[in-house]
């Protein structure tokens, strides 16, 4: 066990916590876009930054990123950490100004207008990496991935192209911080990321609710047969 200090509360973690998960659970509110319970952070977003404090040394550093340790102390809004953070939001509002979660965050930090030159082809996508991860580790189907470098670094299937490994399922769209991820349901098909796909109709009540290859994958590796699948959530 190690303990530390958050705002001048003491603490105890695990070792190897991070910062981030302390402060979440003693209900400090850090913000973040690139984390996620299941699959922690890449520390790509820099939001979570918080100042830590060590002996006559203090630091700016990534929250989700820093291992708990004895003796820290760690400030969650100090003048530092707020001006950073201000900083990282310009800089996002400035990549993703469509983006209405940004938006709302560079206003309770009070960005009103970015200092930088505005980002037109962004759509809402900061870079996150949390669709590609999800896609891998939670779904197992790794459909997506980053291409591109520099300024043109963006998140994709394959060269674009509708991908054999997309089963459909939504779960990049779930987990993307910004909504930057296109999807549309219409007279039983799905479309995402430029493939599309059939719907299942539950037997029951006659609902559309998930795509035939999202179950397929889940009966090959499940065990679970296509007619148990079929029947959507609410009638099981
Ligand atoms: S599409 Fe969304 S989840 Fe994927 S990298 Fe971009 S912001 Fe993150
Ligand atoms: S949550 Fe830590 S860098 Fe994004």
């Amino acid at each position: 066990m190690v303990e530390f200090a958050i705002n001048g509360k003491k603490v105890t973690a695990e070792k190897g916590e991070s910062v981030l998960d302390v402060a979440h659970r003693e209900g400090f509110d850090i913000p973040t876009l690139c984390y996620h319970d299941t699959l922690g952070s890449d520390g790509r977003c820099r939001l979570c930054v918080v100042e830590v404090r060590k002996g006559n040394r203090k630091r700016i550093a990534t929250s989700c990123l820093y291992p708990a340790e004895s003796g820290i102390e760690v400030f969650t809004e100090s003048p530092d950490v707020l001006l950073v953070r201000k900083t990282v939001l310009e800089l996002l509002l400035a990549r993703c100004p469509n983006s209405e979660t940004i938006q709302y965050l560079a206003k309770e930090y009070g960005v009103t207008q970015a200092r930088y030159r505005k980002d037109n082809d962004k759509g809402k996508c900061i870079l996150c990496n949390l669709c590609v991860k999800t896609c891998e580790l939670n779904v197992g189907a790794a459909a997506l991935g980053m291409s591109g470098k520099g300024p043109f670094k963006k998140v994709t299937t394959p060269y674009g192209e509708p991908s054999n490994d997309c089963i459909g399922c939504g779960a990049c769209v779930a987990i993307c911080p910004t909504g930057h991820i296109y999807i549309e349901e219409k007279d039983g098909v799905r479309t995402i990321w430029n493939k599309r796909f059939e719907l299942a109709r539950c037997p029951k009540c006659n609902r559309y609710h998930a795509p035939v290859e999202q179950l397929a994958f889940i009966a090959s590796r499940s065990g679970t047969t296509m007619e148990q699948l079929l029947i959507c959530p609410d009638c099981k």
